[in-house]
C-alpha cells in the first residue's frame, strides 16, 4: 500500500512567519518530502490580510495551495488576485458576491487534492453554517482527498466538525487560535483531524501580536493599534500521511520547526 504526505503551515502572521517559513520550508520540505504543501496565509501581511506579492511569494517557495480565513478581505488589493483562478481559497460560507472561492483542487502525481477553507459562526460573525456548507461543497467533490481547514474559535465547533466528518474526507484541520492544541488524532474511516494547528510566527508573543501591546490593551480597555511582534518566529505545522488508493489518513503528527534553535 503506498502513501503520500502532506504538509499543512498554521496561520503565517506578519514578516516574522513569512521570515521562519522562508527560512526552515525548504529544509522541512527537503527531510519531510510532502507531496503537498498547504498553507494558511490569512495572516501574513501586517498580521491581517494578504496581499498578492506574498501569495506569489509562497507560491514560489512550492507551496501548492493557501488558505484563508476571517482576515481574508483585510487587504484590498487581494480581491481581485482571488478572482485570478490560482490555488488560494477564502472561507467558502461567505456571500457568494465576494471575490474568489472557497474550494480548489491541486493535482499532483495523479492526486487530485480538493481544498476548502470554510470558517466557524461560534465567536465569529457574518459566516453561514458551516456543516451545510460542507455538505454543499462535498456533494460537488471528484475526489476522495479532500483537506478542510477550518478555520474557527470555538473547540467545541470544531471538534464537532471532525466527527461530522469522519471517514468523509482525508483531513479537518483547525486554524485561527494561533495556538497549537494536542489532540492531534486519526478519526474513525481515516480522518486527519486537530483542533488547531497553531501559528508560524513570533514566539514571544500574544497570538503573533506584540504583548506590550496586548498587555495594555487589557489593563487599560483602552484602543490601541496592534502590532506584529518583533520577534523571532517559528512553523507550527502537521505532516499528514494518506492512502493513494483511499485518500484516508494513515498518521497525522505535529511539527514545530525554527532554523534559529531547538525548541
Ligand atoms: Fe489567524
Ligand atoms: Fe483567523
Amino acid at each position: 500500500m503506498s502513501t503520500y504526505r502532506i504538509l499543512f503551515l498554521g496561520d503565517i502572521v506578519g514578516k516574522p512567519g513569512r521570515k521562519a517559513v522562508k527560512e526552515g520550508l525548504p529544509s522541512l520540505q527537503d527531510s519531510l518530502q510532502p507531496l503537498f504543501t498547504i498553507v494558511n496565509g490569512e495572516n501574513s501581511a501586517g498580521g491581517v490580510g494578504i496581499t498578492p506579492d506574498i501569495a506569489e511569494e509562497l507560491f514560489q517557495q512550492h507551496v501548492d495551495a493557501i488558505t484563508l480565513g476571517n482576515h481574508a478581505y483585510n487587504k484590498r488589493d487581494i480581491y481581485s488576485y482571488l478572482d485570478l483562478n490560482k490555488p488560494i481559497v477564502r472561507p467558502e460560507n461567505v456571500p457568494e458576491s465576494c471575490p474568489g472561492r472557497g474550494h480548489t483542487s491541486v493535482t499532483k502525481d495523479g492526486i487530485e487534492l480538493m481544498v476548502i477553507n470554510i470558517c466557524g459562526r461560534v465567536f465569529l460573525d457574518g459566516y453561514d453554517d458551516p456543516f451545510a456548507c460542507i455538505d454543499r461543497v462535498l456533494a460537488q467533490a471528484r475526489t476522495p482527498h479532500i483537506l478542510l481547514d477550518f478555520h474557527a474559535e470555538a473547540t467545541s465547533e470544531k471538534i464537532a466538525m471532525g466527527y461530522y466528518l469522519e471517514g468523509r474526507v482525508t483531513a479537518v484541520l483547525g486554524t485561527h487560535t494561533h495556538v497549537t492544541t494536542a489532540d492531534e488524532t486519526i478519526l474513525e474511516g481515516g480522518t486527519a483531524y486537530i483542533t488547531d494547528v497553531g501559528m508560524c510566527g513570533p514566539v514571544n508573543s500574544v497570538l503573533g501580536m506584540d504583548r506590550t501591546i496586548i498587555l495594555e490593551r487589557f489593563r487599560t480597555t483602552l484602543p490601541a493599534r496592534f502590532e506584529v511582534a518583533n520577534e523571532s518566529g517559528v512553523i507550527s505545522a502537521v505532516v499528514i500521511d494518506v492512502r493513494k488508493d483511499t485518500g484516508r489518513a494513515e498518521s497525522i503528527e505535529r511539527v514545530r520547526f525554527s532554523t534559529a534553535g531547538t525548541l
